[in-house]
């Protein structure tokens, strides 16, 4: 028996909230897409009655972009379908359940911090996918079900995470080790989030008094991924030439603003760092 069960464990959050949790002394039982597929609802269900956890935090998705416009059915089912039958079976069980969501869900025509409480209007079907997944879930389980809605996430990650694929900061460097020029935009507005520090303050928020609801986590500030992408540089002395990249017309659209402002989450005392303090965090272990 476990006191959390975390699912996508070789993630770049999945492997955060297992470091996090062991280095706090939670009891966790954490499975891979391998071991334990949120699209097997049999199994997850025989998984949970086994390990009968507190708390079940799925950090699973379908989040290729491009993927997700090709496949929507397949969208819907990993970040809707199967997140709102999760939620059912933690009611049923009477374990807490926390789901991750995207800035995304957002247009970006707010132009300033979006808190939990503004309009949602995602222009793509990641993003749409995900807000239905916040919906069903909560829909499904009222008062047990947490969506923490985060932004730009860095980690370590294992196989087949985003990570291994190359999430931005890795991006970066290997472009730059290269020798050829680099590309970021400089009118995409974000605030870029270290998975340690998400799968921290989530752990804090989770074992608060926190009513169950929407909440952001993301780093303190934000950023253009141009500036994001000068601080890695810098920080790591790569010479190569960074270029202000084009905004593409292409099959789906990612909103020019998605800063998640933390308004609920810092009403109970959970802060998350600077995006910068988090970086250098994250550039000292890679
Ligand atoms: N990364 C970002 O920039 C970002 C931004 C905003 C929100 N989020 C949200 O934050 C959460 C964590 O993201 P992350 O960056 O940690 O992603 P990640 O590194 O790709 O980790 C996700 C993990 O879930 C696993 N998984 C995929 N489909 C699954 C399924 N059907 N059943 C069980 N496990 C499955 C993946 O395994 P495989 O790789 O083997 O498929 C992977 O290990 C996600 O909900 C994501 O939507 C991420």
């Amino acid at each position: 028996m476990a006191e959390v069960v975390v699912i996508g464990k070789n993630g770049q959050l999945g492997s955060a909230l297992v470091e996090v949790s062991k280095s706090i002394g939670i009891s966790i039982a954490a499975f891979s897409k391998e071991e334990l597929d949120i699209t097997d609802l049999n199994k997850v269900n025989r998984s949970l009655k086994k390990e009968k956890p507190r708390i079940v935090i799925n950090t699973s998705a379908y989040h290729v972009l491009r993927e997700c416009e090709k496949y929507p059915l397949k969208a819907l089912e990993v970040n809707c379908t199967s997140v709102s039958d999760l939620a059912l079976i933690c009611k049923e069980l009477g374990i807490k359940f926390v789901t991750y969501s995207t800035n995304y869900v957002f247009d970006g025509k707010k132009r300033s911090p979006y808190t939990e409480l503004d309009k949602f209007n995602p222009l793509q079907m990641y993003g749409l996918s995900k807000l239905a997944g916040e919906i069903s879930s909560i829909n499904n389980y009222p008062a047990g079900t947490y969506v923490i809605r985060t932004c730009g996430v860095y980690g370590k990650g294992k196989k087949g995470s985003r990570s291994k694929k190359g999430n931005f900061i890795l991006k970066i460097l290997k472009e730059a080790d290269s020798g050829g020029s680099v590309r970021a935009s400089k009118t995409e507005i974000v605030n870029p989030t270290y998975a340690l520090d998400l799968a921290d303050a989530s752990l804090r928020l989770i074992n608060s008094k926190a009513e169950s609801g929407i909440y952001h986590l993301a780093s303190e500030g934000y950023c253009s991924w141009y500036e994001f992408a000068e601080h890695i540089l810098k920080a790591k002395g790569k010479k190569a030439k960074l270029i202000a990249s084009e905004n593409q017309i292409s099959e789906y659209k990612i909103p020019p603003y998605s800063v998640l402002k933390n308004t609920k989450a810092k009403k109970i005392g959970v802060k998350l760092p600077y995006v910068f303090d988090s970086l250098e965090k994250y550039l000292s272990v890679i």
